[in-house]
């Protein structure tokens, strides 16, 4: 196969930008075939544009206070972007709605990430609300933003345990560890063009199917001294 042209990304923040440097270090290790063409942050205080900085990485702060509709905003948005060849959109931690605007510009090119196995927990808060709910499995996806709260496309998620004593801030690390392992990887697979969007489902062209025995239980079987499920056992 052919390899991909470099990807172009504008990366969109609000806050410490975490997400940000996974992607940094995702490109800088080699993993991923791209380069961070822009960092818009909406708030100037976003610990995350110093992430940017330091990488050389060009960096916008676009006040979202300064306009008087959404639209207007991501006016603003689509601008800058596109004045940056911006060919994938990747909020990361970026709190604010997106409109049509946004949408219809970059369509199918958005992606966005989100704390709890979607469907499960959107909108904001959503490891307390894992926790408020006595949920004991929750995790985190990244899917393709359309106009319903967290409700697009799913393209990878990954699960973690709800620990008995977790409190809002354990559970939020346990589940940004791997938000810095699945954010990278749905960024590569869309570079590699392997993603098709069909409905509400992703299909991930070449990609091997996971072990259908695999489950995470919680409590785990061992406490509860029953067989692995599954046919060969
Ligand atoms: C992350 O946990 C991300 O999943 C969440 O905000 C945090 C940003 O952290 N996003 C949402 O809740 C979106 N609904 P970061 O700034 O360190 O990447």
């Amino acid at each position: 196969m052919a390899a991909r042209p470099i990807l172009r990304l504008g990366v969109l923040i609000s806050g410490r930008g975490t997400n940000l440097q996974s992607i940094i270090d995702a490109i800088e290790r080699g993993e991923l075939n791209a380069i961070i063409a822009l960092v818009i942050s909406n708030r100037a205080d976003a610990p995350g544009l110093a992430r940017a900085q330091k990488s050389g990485i060009p960096t916008r702060v676009i006040d979202h206070r300064r306009f008087g509709s959404r639209a207007e905003f991501d006016g603003a948005l689509v601008e800058a972007l596109n004045a940056a060849r911006v060919e994938l959109v990747v909020c990361a931690g970026f709190m604010r709605l997106l409109s049509p605007v946004i949408l219809n510009a970059f369509p199918n090119r958005i992606m966005n990430i989100h704390p709890s196995l979607l469907p499960a927990f959107p909108g904001l808060n959503a490891q307390k609300a894992a926790l408020e709910h006595g949920a004991r499995i929750t995790g985190c996806s990244v899917f393709f933003v359309t106009p319903g709260v967290d409700d697009g496309p799913i393209i990878v998620q990954a699960a973690v345990p709800v620990m008995p004593d977790d409190d809002e801030h354990s559970l939020s690390d346990r589940i940004l560890a791997q938000e810095h392992r699945i954010y990278p990887l749905a960024i590569r697979l869309f570079q590699e063009g392997r993603l098709e969007i069909a409905g509400r489902k992703v299909i991930i062209r070449d990609a091997p199917a996971p072990d259908e025995n695999e489950a995470l239980l919680n409590p785990p079987r061992t406490a509860l001294d029953i067989p692995r499920s599954g046919r060969n056992n």
